[in-house]
């Protein structure tokens, strides 16, 4: 059951009804190109990561929420972004979960040097936006929007009405402010932000921080974004010193091992945009279950079943008594269907027990007719890879470049036979 406001008798609507910008008397109806576009120019959130997923940075008066699981470190994130802000703008940092002391204690601890940084612990949403109004701050973050209530609901903070009436009334002060506004949302077990995905529509981006918790990486991906790409990704590392960027990613998803093993493939991927090269590991073993397992982590399960069959229908190799498991090292997720090739070169690579030669990089799309089909971005994605000391490409022949490639040789290849013969 979700409760409703009823926006007609309440008092307390005409109280906060100065934000509720939508149907003000100044609406009028504007020629496109004059519409003034001045406003606009980004700011730099201080972490060029974080840039690089905003699609370049902060934009004046948007709205950007942060989910990730709990502990992940997005108030770490966004005080340290605060921070270096605070140098040359006036920020408000507004804290429902933690006290002056903790956050001020932590900025210094991982020696954060403030300027204009103020604080505020409030969660009473009206309260925020009268404090927020006075202070005019630059650029504002509400961490967590689950602990904010409004008065005019009665039920407990946390809960889908709250969270959803909360998070419009920031939203509406922050697009008549144009005050920037982060606010930090969790999410729970199941994957979906608290108050289920309520606030996804009403900001104007969605950035999930995510990763495993007890490594040190962590990844920021964009999931909806107003002002840029989405699929970009950003990557940390946590430290003793609080997040450092990873400017070179492709350094610390291959795994470092001395002697090739077998069933271990690197592919280069595309994530936004920027080419990251990736090890995808199988495993594949005799399968005791009467419906042998297909368990894919960081890439698509059913994809994994549809190359299995191309396999067994184009290649004649049987996979249908075995378990299948495959892997992206370092917790990344690989949604594209350049991964195909690659994954297929592990499973083989698995299966007989050999591995893959060295210092090749792997990457191209198959289709359910065996043939293998050319990807976005195959010139970066081979730059990528010869920068990293890649001697060797295999792609679809249509990404086969047309002048030979200094310092790697690359192979193309149409038909999953031939790849097969060539691996
Ligand atoms: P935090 O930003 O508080 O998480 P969230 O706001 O997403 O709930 O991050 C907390 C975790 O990060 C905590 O478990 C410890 C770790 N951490 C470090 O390892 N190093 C650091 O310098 C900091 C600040 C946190
Ligand atoms: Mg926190």
């Amino acid at each position: 059951m979700v409760e409703q406001v009823d926006a007609k008798k309440t008092s307390s609507t005409a109280k906060s009804s100065r934000f509720t910008g939508y149907a003000g008397q100044d609406s009028k109806v504007v020629k496109m190109d004059k519409v003034d576009l001045s406003e606009l120019p980004r700011m730099s959130s201080g972490l060029s990561e974080l840039d690089r997923v905003l699609g370049g940075g902060l934009v004046p008066g948007s709205v950007v929420l942060m989910g990730g699981d709990p502990g992940i470190g997005k108030s770490t994130i966004l005080l340290q972004s605060l921070c270096k802000i605070s140098e040359t703008d006036s920020v408000l940092y507004v804290t429902g979960e933690e006290s002056l002391q903790q956050v001020t204690m932590r900025a210094q601890r991982l020696g954060l040097a403030t300027g204009d940084f103020s604080l505020l612990t409030e969660t009473q949403v009206e309260q925020i936006t009268t404090q927020a109004l006075m202070q005019k701050p630059k650029v504002m973050v509400v961490d967590s929007i689950q602990t904010i209530y409004t008065e005019m609901l009665q039920s407990a903070p946390g809960g889908v009405a709250q969270v959803r009436e909360s998070a419009a009334q920031l939203v509406r002060f922050a697009k008549q402010t144009g005050i920037t506004l982060l606010v930090v949302g969790h999410v729970t077990k199941d994957g979906a932000l608290a108050g289920p995905r309520v606030l996804e529509h009403m900001v104007d981006a969605v950035l999930y921080f995510e990763g495993e918790r007890d490594g040190r990486l962590r990844l920021l991906r964009a999931v909806k974004n107003r002002f840029g790409a989405v699929n970009e990704l950003g990557v940390f590392a946590m430290t003793d010193e609080g997040l450092k960027q990873v400017k070179n990613p492709s350094a610390i998803f291959l795994s470092k091992y001395q002697d090739p093993v077998a069933g271990s493939a690197v592919m280069a991927t595309w994530e936004g945009t920027r080419p990251m090269l990736v090890e995808i590991q199988a495993l594949v073993d005799t399968s005791h279950a009467p419906q042998p397992r297909r368990i894919a982590v960081g890439l698509d399960h059913q994809r994994i079943a549809m190359l299995l069959a191309v396999l067994n229908r184009h290649a004649g190799i049987a996979t249908y008594d075995q378990d299948v498991f495959a892997n992206v090292v370092g917790g990344v997720r690989v949604m594209e269907t350049s991964s195909d090739l690659a994954l297929v070169a592990s499973i083989i690579s698995s299966l007989r027990n050999r591995p893959l030669e060295e210092h090749t990089v792997i990457f191209g799309e198959i289709g359910l007719a065996g043939e293998i089909r050319p990807v976005p971005n195959g010139q970066e994605r081979l730059k990528e890879a010869a920068k990293h000391g890649f001697k060797r490409a295999i792609v679809p022949e249509g990404n086969k470049p047309p002048k030979p490639f200094d310092g790697m040789e690359v192979i193309g290849v149409s038909r999953m036979d031939q790849f097969i013969q060539l691996i």
